[in-house]
């Protein structure tokens, strides 16, 4: 598989079958000014949660391509009441997309709309597809959870956030690889706003102290797996 990195938790997914975006979120990060929400094509838009930095755009690319929309049942149900497709999941299921099988995994962090109504507990994933298995935390805290994920599933890559404050910071995020068993990251979330700036040459140092590769990807760039 493919992953393209689209700013802040955004990630554009191309597998032999389908396109998946995750967490859409382009149209209000000045980051990825260069990405154009009306050229995506996805087939499916996993949302890990109801915040805006989330799910700003996935209305717009749902309705210009008629994508299924992936997250918990809250979160299906509010764009399932706007007309847009859904498959609804909640923590620990799996399902067996044509693309492969998602599971949805805990996440620790909250999950409202922008609105303020509720959004579901929000919720990571694990994609299993082509023959390789990634992990998608979301935002989340640092958690013991996450020493159930390898119990089920081998993986090629984790994608971790790694802006701190909101979410874990770098040095949390080197013990989720350990409980994860993976030491291939992937970051995200960082950046975007001043809260959660990070020293690029820093961070990947500090991954690489404890022999794990931290891949930070420009905007637009992409990883094969
Ligand atoms: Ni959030
Ligand atoms: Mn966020």
């Amino acid at each position: 598989m493919e992953i393209t990195f689209l700013g802040h938790a955004c990630l554009l997914i191309k597998t032999k079958e389908c396109n998946l975006i995750v967490d859409p979120f382009i149209s209000g990060n000045p980051l990825a000014k260069e990405v154009s929400v009306n050229s995506i094509k996805a087939d499916y838009i996993l949302l890990t949660h109801a915040h805006q930095d989330h799910i700003l755009d996935a209305e717009a690319i749902a309705k210009n391509n008629n994508s299924t929309i992936v997250s918990n049942f809250e979160i299906v149900n509010y764009f399932q009441n706007k007309g847009i497709n859904g498959h609804p999941m909640n923590h620990g299921g799996s399902w067996k997309f044509p693309f492969g099988t998602i599971t949805y995994t805990t996440a620790i962090h909250t999950s409202s709309f922008p609105d303020g109504s509720y959004g579901g507990q929000p919720g990571g994933f694990v994609i299993n597809t082509d023959h390789k298995t990634i992990y998608i935390a979301g935002d989340t805290a640092l958690t013991y959870d996450m020493k159930l994920i390898p119990l089920r599933h081998q993986l090629d890559l984790a994608v971790l956030p790694i802006g701190d404050n909101f979410t874990m910071g770098i040095e949390d995020a080197i013990i989720a690889s350990d409980f994860l068993n993976c030491s291939k990251i992937l970051g995200y979330h960082y950046d975007t706003f001043g809260y959660i700036e990070i020293d690029h040459t820093k961070a990947i140092s500090q991954f690489k102290e404890h022999q794990k590769e931290l891949i930070l990807l420009e905007i637009y760039n992409s990883l094969t797996i």
